[in-house]
């Protein structure tokens, strides 16, 4: 896109509602302020919180911009930004003040990885900001994982669940199982490392761990509680089931020594972003020595609304990404 241009194209929610309301439109080209940056999309990740703030679970302003995550070029520098140059291939979260569905996007300069020499595709690249920096702060920084613990993860597949595991071996985890919901998924999972695989429904029989994380909830929140050895850590990150709240008996936590903890990337990005930089240039350096794998698949950003069909049919694996400099930047 030309740095004069005013006007720039996006994939807007104009109302709350079914993947079918989101619009391509144009809108302005945003400036980056005192500590920000301004980025060239050129791939946008497809996440399930998207999907959420579409549907109007999270309250935003319309029409809105979605989009947490991006990878493309330095655009623009704001005031007090030494660390990064025009032109810099970079991956960043912009979860924060979302944006990310369109062809320029602004966020903190504290949430950017630069991407120079890494040889990293900008689709790979836009596919690990959210969901890799969540895998290693879930659990290094909130499950506080040591070495030789066993660790279980549910939706094991999928976007965020292929990360995680992937991390809980880096951060020198022992036993590192994963759950699914149906059969077709289990080969993929293990292709994302995990030492098994099983049914979701069947997580009875996985025995004890120390570490659980749960994206799934409902049931299967309770079913986790129920896998976490003495002293062992519930992580609840996700309600993809879109099942009603599951209580946490509190005493329930008491008697058995058994801890349970939230973490929202959006939150903590926004209280903690100098933390949240680190996660992110942590991942990219993992993925760029071949140590996190992540499984990409593309669609134009005028797809956005297929993309998130799919995410909510829950039959997806690995990452969705749109491209939105046809090809990338
Ligand atoms: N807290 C955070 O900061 C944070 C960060 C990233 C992601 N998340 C959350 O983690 C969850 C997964 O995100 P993701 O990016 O990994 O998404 P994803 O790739 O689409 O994975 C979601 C998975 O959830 C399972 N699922 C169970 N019931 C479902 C239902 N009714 N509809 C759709 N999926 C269902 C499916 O796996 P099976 O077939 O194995 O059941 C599905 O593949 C979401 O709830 C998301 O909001 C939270």
């Amino acid at each position: 896109m030309n740095s004069s241009e005013t006007q720039m194209k996006a994939v807007t929610i104009p109302e709350f509602g079914a993947a079918e309301v989101l619009r391509l439109a144009g809108v302005a080209v945003p400036e980056a302020g005192p500590g920000q940056v301004a980025i060239d999309v050129a791939f946008a990740g497809a996440n399930f919180a998207e999907v959420l703030y579409r549907r109007g679970v999270v309250d935003v302003p319309l029409p809105f911009v979605p989009g947490i995550e991006v990878a493309g070029r330095v655009r623009a520098v704001g005031e007090g930004v030494g660390h990064l140059t025009v032109g810099q291939p970079v991956a960043a979260l912009t979860i924060v003040d979302s944006g990310g569905y369109a062809e320029v996007v602004v966020t903190s300069a504290d949430l950017v990885a630069p991407l120079d020499g890494l040889g990293m595709g900008m689709d790979v690249a836009a596919a690990l900001p959210s969901n890799s920096t969540t895998a290693f702060l879930v659990l290094d920084r909130v499950a506080r994982v040591e070495r030789g613990e066993r660790v279980l993860v549910h939706a094991a597949a999928g976007g965020v669940g292929s990360q995680l595991g992937q991390a809980a071996r880096q951060l020198g985890a022992g036993r590192v199982v994963g759950t699914v919901g149906g059969a077709a998924k289990v080969e993929t999972a293990l292709g994302f490392g995990y030492d098994e695989v099983v049914l979701r429904d069947q997580v009875a029989d996985a025995g004890e761990f120390d570490v659980v994380v749960d994206m799934v909830g409902g049931p299967t929140r309770r079913a986790s509680l129920d896998r976490l050895a003495p002293m062992g850590r519930l992580v609840v990150m996700g309600n993809a089931s879109g099942a009603d709240d599951v209580g946490i008996p509190a005493n329930e936590l008491w008697f058995t020594n058994k801890t349970v903890s939230g973490f929202n990337l959006a939150a903590f990005s926004a209280a903690f972003p100098g933390d949240t930089g680190r996660a992110l240039r942590r991942a990219v350096a993992a993925a760029a020595a071949g140590d996190l794998r992540v499984q990409v698949e593309s669609l134009p950003l005028e797809q956005a609304g297929e993309a998130h069909r799919r995410i909510e049919s829950g039959r997806t694996t690995g990452k969705l990404v749109l491209d939105v400099a046809a090809g990338g930047a």
